[in-house]
């Protein structure tokens, strides 16, 4: 299936009366859509992002490798986290952390949650 037949960011966000964003999640696609092993990469606003199902737990992280303008999503993934396809650094999809050169600096890591088979990740 085609990344724009599955993903849909629809929006859930929850403002005070003066304004302030508490939460920002964004519902990416159903659980089912998204199966062991897979990536999906979608945009939102100025943020890249990868979501993997790693082993049946999904995780949403920045896509772009800390080390230079590789992307992510073209990647591989394993049970030790996504490995850039650029030089081959493997980072932990739970912590961001790279587990090896020559990547150094962690990628962001975004809140998800499933509800009612529907996937939405934190984007504040
Ligand atoms: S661009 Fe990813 S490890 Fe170099």
């Amino acid at each position: 299936m085609k990344k724009q037949d599955i993903v849909k960011l629809i929006h859930l966000k929850v403002i005070t009366n003066t304004g302030e964003i508490l939460s920002n999640w964004v519902n990416v696609c159903k659980l089912n859509q998204l199966k062991k092993g897979e990536m999906i990469d979608f945009d939102y606003n100025d943020k890249k992002i990868l979501l993997a199902n790693l082993d049946g737990k999904i995780y949403a992280s920045d896509r772009i490798c800390t080390h230079a303008d590789a992307d992510l999503s073209t990647g591989i993934l394993t049970e030790e986290g996504v490995t850039c396809p650029l030089h081959l650094s493997t980072f932990n999809l739970k912590t961001g952390i790279p587990e090896n050169l020559p990547a150094e600096l962690p990628l962001k890591i975004y809140n998800v949650k499933i509800e009612q088979n529907e996937i939405y990740i934190e984007v504040n």
